[in-house]
């Protein structure tokens, strides 16, 4: 039993998500005197069953609201001791389709938590989720938190005000954010619109692998569970208006990572299906971690066993992707836009 005096009021939003509810799951498991509200809009990437496990939990609340309604978050954060912010809108494609709820959830709703965390009480920690990608793209060498910000594309560009505007509310109103910039997350429970779990469950239905350009594109993958114990470590020790980077040292070519899938899922080569590159796309994202590492963290999974791992989920839980895939409107207009005929014809 936990003594009610001791109950630490956590509020997680975008926690219906894919990194989110892993946080959800990972920080209900680990922490006993942690009672989490998820606020959560539902977009079509947050999914109630992504929660399955934790709702009956009476540690755990969930709330359908909007981050950038002040009516609805405020309250809940001048309740907390401690936030989490994961709430964006994050597929860099769909940024390039139309930028508007980047802006309104990733800027605005940022500001809106931000505002109400002025005035809560009992707040001790504002963790601002970022993103790697508002260092821009690497050419060589590895970013390190002092970098300059160059984002360059509307997802981007959307996270790195969020990032800023959160370091100027710890700079100007002493409120105790930490910024952390995670690198390219995989594992269970990732919409099936990015690139791991759409490679995947396409090829375990043998259909085409959209690979984008000429494939030498590089992203440092992340295992999400090493991302939930690096944001536990944050939370417990890191330092307020600092800034963080988390990188699973994983830096892979996608056609290296679509060759690797085929190979977990024993398919053909010829199911990849190059197609034109996407608009400003980002050659190489890497990070250098010194800062995180120097706190004792170290990702567990090395990355052929969580990937091995992972297509393991994905082809044990089709009843969680197929119904996305198959039935939901949303996403079968957003594939036919995205990859149809027209915009993204063969290269
Ligand atoms: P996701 O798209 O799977 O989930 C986002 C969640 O936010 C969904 O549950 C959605 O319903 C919710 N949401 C969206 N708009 C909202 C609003 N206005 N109000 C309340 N809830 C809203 O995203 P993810 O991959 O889990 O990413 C989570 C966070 O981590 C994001 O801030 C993202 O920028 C950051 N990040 C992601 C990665 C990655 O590889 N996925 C890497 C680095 C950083
Ligand atoms: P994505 O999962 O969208 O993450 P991000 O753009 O945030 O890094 O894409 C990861 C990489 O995979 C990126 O270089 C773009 C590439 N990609 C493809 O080649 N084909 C696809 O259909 C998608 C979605 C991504």
């Amino acid at each position: 039993m936990v003594d009610r005096d001791t109950i630490v009021e956590v509020l997680v939003t975008g926690g219906a998500g894919f990194i989110g509810s892993n946080f959800v799951l990972h920080a209900l498991a680990s922490h006993p005197d942690w009672r989490i509200t998820t606020l959560d809009k539902l977009t079509y990437a947050g999914r109630m069953e992504n929660l399955g496990d934790v709702l009956d939990d009476p540690r755990h609340r969930f709330v359908q609201g909007d981050v950038a309604d002040p009516a609805v978050a405020g309250p809940l954060v001048r309740d907390a001791e401690i936030v989490v912010h994961f709430a964006a809108e994050t597929h860099v494609d769909r940024s390039l389709l139309d930028a508007g709820a980047f802006i309104t959830t990733d800027v605005y709703g940022s500001f809106v938590l931000l505002e109400a965390a002025r005035h809560a009480p009992r707040l001790r920690r504002f963790v601002q989720i970022s993103t790697d990608e508002v260092y821009g793209s690497v050419d060589t060498g590895s970013s390190t938190e002092h970098d300059e910000l160059k984002p360059r594309n509307p997802y981007a560009a959307s996270k790195a005000g969020a990032d800023r505007l959160a370091y100027s509310y710890w700079a100007t109103y002493d409120v105790p954010v930490i910024i952390t910039r995670a690198s390219n997350n995989y594992g269970p429970r990732q919409f099936p619109e990015k690139v791991i779990p759409l490679f995947v469950t396409n090829a375990i239905d043998q259909l085409p692998l959209p690979l984008y350009g000429d494939g030498r594109h590089v992203r440092d993958w992340l295992h999400v569970d090493d991302h939930c114990r690096a944001l536990d470590l944050l939370i417990e020790r890191g330092e307020n208006g600092e800034v963080y980077n988390i990188g699973g040292g994983n830096e892979v070519a996608n056609i290296d990572l679509t060759h690797q899938i085929l190979e977990l899922l024993d398919r053909p080569r010829s199911l990849i299906e190059p197609v034109r590159d996407r608009l400003g796309h980002d050659r190489r994202y890497s990070l250098d971690t010194t800062k995180l590492h120097a706190l004792g963290w170290r990702p567990r999974h090395a990355f052929l066993d969580g990937l091995r791992a992972t297509v393991d989920w994905y082809r044990d839980n089709d009843s969680w992707w197929r119904p996305i895939k198959e039935v939901d409107p949303a996403y079968r207009e957003y594939y036919q836009t995205q990859y149809g005929k027209g915009d993204r014809q063969k290269a």
